[in-house]
């Protein structure tokens, strides 16, 4: 049965504020919780986080007092459900250990997307960004496995491979090359507008998550690691950020997010396996319907638009499911492990000219491998083991990514031809 949260009857809204006790939830039990529990738990507080920050620019931009008090009210209530979410993460998971699930939603989400995804492009960019978090999740568990002793294959309950992709000395390209072509949200599917507002806000909450724990990370290492990928997910998203379309009004933009959001928490109420975190998802729910029919309100008052102009067809599109995706991440690394971006689009590094902007931000930030920290922490591992840590179910699709003995630093950066 299909849903269309336009159809439902929206509570109030100032019914919905939650008290401080109300608003402390039980966390989970890292032992016991399901990983893409975890993961759910991550892209919500990123919806969130997006929901209530883009309000708070809206407000900034916004002459009309009447206006700005609506949007203070639903952004109070974006913060809570931001807040409580928050604290579902137990007080005895680490730093890394989050950043796991972190990483590890950034490559079963990502998949899931470009797996539904209708238009070429977009699904190119989310296949792009993918590898990067891939190899992402190898350097950390690299990281976790040194310094704490725990096998990160645990927390990723066997369900996503570790092991590298395109290196992540290779992810740092000039800023100009991260700028994509823009999405016409006028002819475009619904369900290309919901992947990428789902994933722009997933890599900013990354983005932010390592700009928040780098100084606190407990090594020298560490925070290195932090700061350098934190660089790349600021690269991500740009990447993604790019796809959406500026000519979106305010208002317009607004209906889209809290249409994103009734459907993030329907398809994580759907999949959920927990049953108190399913309650949180249905209670958001219902509090995401009520702000989608405010803004459907304020963009007929203020625009006298009808919502059916921004989207046409209010019925949930297939509904997100997350879960394990080793072989089509598989086919993604054989197929475009050495590619890089080229202003809007992407092309095989061997076939970039010398004098490309990529080389030339490479030696900048790159002009000795022994500086860069996420190759610093494998040739660590490795001195101090013999072999990388990976948990793999086959052979590295790519030949030269099967030596667990030397980190490889020139695939997709350095021309092999
Ligand atoms: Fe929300
Ligand atoms: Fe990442
Ligand atoms: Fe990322
Ligand atoms: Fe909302």
């Amino acid at each position: 049965m299909s849903f269309n949260p336009f159809e439902e009857r929206p509570v109030n809204i100032e019914a919905t504020i939650q008290n401080w006790k109300e608003l402390y939830p039980e966390s989970y039990n890292k032992y016991e919780v399901d990983p893409y529990t975890k993961l759910r738990i991550i892209l919500t507080n990123g919806a969130e986080f997006e929901a209530n920050w883009f309000s708070h620019q809206f407000h900034r931009h916004c002459c009309d007092n009447d206006l700005r008090r609506e949007l203070a009210l639903t952004r109070y209530i974006e913060k809570q459900q931001q807040m409580k979410i928050a604290n579902l993460k137990p007080i005895n998971e680490t730093i890394l250990e989050t950043t796991i699930g972190y990483e590890q939603l950034a490559v079963d989400l990502t998949a899931r997307l470009a797996l539904q995804e209708p238009n070429e492009y977009v699904k190119a960019a989310l296949d792009f960004a993918l590898l990067e978090d891939f190899d992402h999740l190898y350097r950390y568990s690299n990281l976790l496995e040194l310094e704490w002793k725990i096998p990160a294959e645990k927390l990723v309950g066997g369900y996503t491979e570790i092991m590298p992709a395109r290196p992540t000395i290779a992810h740092h390209r000039h800023p100009f090359d991260n700028v994509t072509y823009f999405v016409d949200y006028k002819s475009a599917d619904i369900i290309t507008k919901l992947n990428i507002g789902i994933i722009t806000a997933a890599e900013q909450q990354t983005m932010n998550y390592y700009m928040n724990v780098t100084g606190f990370y407990t090594s020298d290492l560490g925070r290195k690691l932090y700061q350098e990928i934190g660089l790349v997910e600021e690269e991500h998203v740009t990447h993604y950020g790019g796809l959406m379309d500026p000519s979106s009004t305010w208002l317009e933009s607004l209906l889209l997010h809290e249409y994103t959001e009734c459907y993030l928490y329907y398809s994580c109420y759907k999949d959920e396996t927990d049953a108190y975190i399913r309650n949180i998802w249905e209670q958001n729910l219902i509090q995401e319907i009520a702000h989608l029919h405010k803004a459907a309100d304020l963009l007929q008052k203020y625009e006298g638009k009808d919502w059916q102009q921004v989207i046409p067809n209010g019925q949930f599109p297939k509904l997100l499911k997350l879960g394990p995706n080793i072989n089509y991440v598989r086919d993604v690394i054989k197929a475009t492990v050495e590619m890089t971006a080229d202003r809007e689009g992407y092309i095989n590094v061997n076939d970039l000219p010398n004098d490309a902007d990529f080389f030339m931000f490479q030696d900048i930030v790159n002009p000795d491998k022994c500086i860069v920290p996420s190759h610093c922490v494998i040739d660590k591992y490795i001195k101090s083991n013999g072999i990388d840590y990976r948990y793999e179910v086959a052979p590295n699709p790519i030949e030269s990514l099967r030596n667990r003995k030397v980190d490889n630093t020139t695939l997709g950066r350095v021309k092999q031809r």
